[in-house]
């Protein structure tokens, strides 16, 4: 269930081992630094195979529990603004870099320097930030204005063109800004396994792999607080079900919340980012079914925060305004070759096809419609023996993705990936990535209503706008694929765009 060994970092190691590890280590250095200086023949290869950590009972919640009941100060605060008298107080200190950080905008001067009176003005930090925004929102605008089918910016790597997206060139416009300015602090608080890990396999992979990829740290991520623009709170609310979550106690969810709320305690006491923003340029990410119920625990996470989440139901209070819609991708194993591709739409004989356990009213619906009714829609719960759930993907040309427990469905990417459109039927859900994608050019959405018209709907495409929509569905996969290490505008870089929307509360 965890993270690939190329993924793996040294921080997988408990705390435990890891003060073990330095105890072996220090001498070993000593040792090696004696043989090298005393023995130039002999090389030595350093390997640390990291052991698996151990969870280390629940010392960390009583640490983090060392303060009376919160909730009193954790009121709901309206609107969120920053307020600028208050900025003095978060002004550089002297001597801390500032001036590297800003030699790229300090450079274009006119934001900085009067021209009349000649005095050169040193931004604090909310100023310099809202500055570097600011740029950036105005030139994604011009770049808005100017949409064609095809982005009319260089890259070495992918032009974004056609109707997949909403606005090409605004949406490129806006990667490339994010690649030059976007910088993101991860907040060191808070210890294994819960804090800084994740899974990497299962149906919940998009956690732990966007967790392990920010804790890698050499994208995006900057070790100076004062010059990012966003701040990551490093959770996983899978590992806490796993750890925390008793069934059936008198307090089963409840701790998980908890936790969370304890945790944005030490952060906005320790730092003074979260009181400055109340939240706002705060950001959490979750792909368990609980992870919305979890930041309710916080009023200003769940109000003013981005929450990254898979469960992006709008009626549990998902904002597409200022959330971002996670995919659900359930990874089996580290790699995705050999489930990306499939065969061309002339041999797919199998119109709509879906497995799937009986989750929620709209599968149970599903069922009762479609079940072992019909030979074009092929609908099960479970595959008759033989079948492969790979290759009905492969050989269906719509995949049918309806909501289970909770509205997103890991189908969604299945379907992208063996190159079937997929048919949404949800109610409620923000499918992801919506912000730049448009959805009805690759896939097809069915109201719950309409669960019964759905051969109907699909047989009412035409052979040349399926064709169209195929290929699209080829075209987006790269936008769903998780490499290791990431690539240009795959998906982890497409979360973050995300998040770097939200955060420059700009539409493209
Ligand atoms: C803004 O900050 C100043 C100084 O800290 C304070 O006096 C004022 O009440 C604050 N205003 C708001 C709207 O919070
Ligand atoms: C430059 O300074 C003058 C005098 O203080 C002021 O009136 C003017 O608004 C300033 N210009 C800018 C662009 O801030
Ligand atoms: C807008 O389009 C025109 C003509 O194609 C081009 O000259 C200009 O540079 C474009 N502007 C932006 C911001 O892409
Ligand atoms: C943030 O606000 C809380 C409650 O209002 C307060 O207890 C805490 O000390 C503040 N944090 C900082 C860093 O000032
Ligand atoms: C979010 O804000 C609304 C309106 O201010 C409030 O009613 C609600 O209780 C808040 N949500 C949470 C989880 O506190
Ligand atoms: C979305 O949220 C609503 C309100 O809590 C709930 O009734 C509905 O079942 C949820 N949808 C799914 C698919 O879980």
């Amino acid at each position: 269930m965890w993270c690939p060994k190329k993924l793996q970092l040294p921080s997988c190691l408990s705390s435990f081992s890891y003060t073990l590890a330095f105890l072996i280590f220090i001498p070993l250095v000593l040792v090696l630094v004696l043989v090298c200086t005393l023995g130039p023949q002999s090389s030595y290869v350093l390997s640390f195979s990291s052991s698996s950590w151990t969870w280390r009972s629940v010392g960390l919640l009583r640490s983090l529990t060392s303060y009376e009941e919160k909730d009193q100060h954790l009121q709901v605060v309206g609107l969120v603004t920053f307020n600028n008298s208050a900025k003095d107080s978060f002004s550089n200190r002297p001597g801390e870099g500032v001036e590297d950080i800003w030699k790229d905008e300090m450079n274009e001067g006119e934001k900085h320097r009067n021209e009349t009176t000649g005095i050169v003005k040193r931004y604090n930090r909310l100023e310099r930030v809202e500055a570097i925004l600011a740029k950036a929102r105005s030139s994604i605008r011009e770049a808005a204005r100017n949409g064609s089918m095809i982005s009319n910016h260089e890259d070495p790597d992918y032009v974004p063109q056609g109707p997949i997206y909403r606005n090409t060139n605004a949406f490129h416009r806006s990667y490339l800004e994010m690649e030059k300015k976007f910088k993101i602090y991860v907040y060191e608080e808070g210890e294994l396994p819960i804090f800084h890990n994740g899974p990497c396999r299962s149906i919940y992979s998009t956690e732990g792999r966007f967790i392990y990829e920010m804790e890698k740290g050499n994208m995006y991520r900057t070790k100076n607080p004062d010059e990012a623009l966003v701040y990551f709170l490093p959770f996983s609310v899978v590992v806490m079900v796993r750890y925390l979550y008793v069934s059936g106690g008198p307090d089963s969810r409840h701790v998980i919340g908890r936790t969370v709320a304890d945790y944005i305690h030490v952060i906005s006491s320790r730092h003074s980012f979260w009181n400055t923003s109340l939240g706002a340029d705060h950001f959490m990410l979750s792909c368990h079914d609980w992870g919305p119920h979890t930041t309710s625990y916080v009023p200003h996470l769940f109000n003013n925060s981005i929450r990254v989440l898979c469960n992006a139901n709008t009626t549990e209070g998902f904002n597409p305004q200022k959330d971002v819609s996670l995919p659900e991708i359930n990874l089996k194993t580290d790699d995705t070759i050999g489930i990306i591709g499939g065969p061309s739409p002339s041999r797919r004989s199998i119109l709509a096809f879906f497995a799937g356990g009986l989750h929620g009213a709209i599968r149970n619906n599903l069922m009762q419609q479609w079940k072992g009714k019909d030979q074009d829609v092929l609908v099960y719960e479970e595959l008759p023996s033989g079948e492969s759930y790979e290759s009905m993907l492969k050989n269906s040309k719509f995949c049918l993705c309806p909501s289970g427990y909770e509205v997103a469905s890991p189908r969604v990417v299945e379907a992208i990936y063996a190159e079937c459109v997929p048919v949404l039927i949800s109610d409620g859900y923000v499918p992801p990535f919506s912000d730049v994608l448009n959805w009805n050019a690759f896939s097809v959405k069915v109201a719950v209503e309409d669960i019964p018209n759905i051969k109907k709907i699909l047989m009412s495409i035409s052979q040349t706008q399926y064709l169209r929509m195929q290929r699209r569905v080829k075209q987006v996969q790269r936008h769903f694929v998780m490499n290791g290490p990431s690539k240009r505008f795959d998906l982890f870089h497409m979360i973050v765009h995300s998040i770097w929307l939200r955060r420059l509360n700009i539409r493209v």
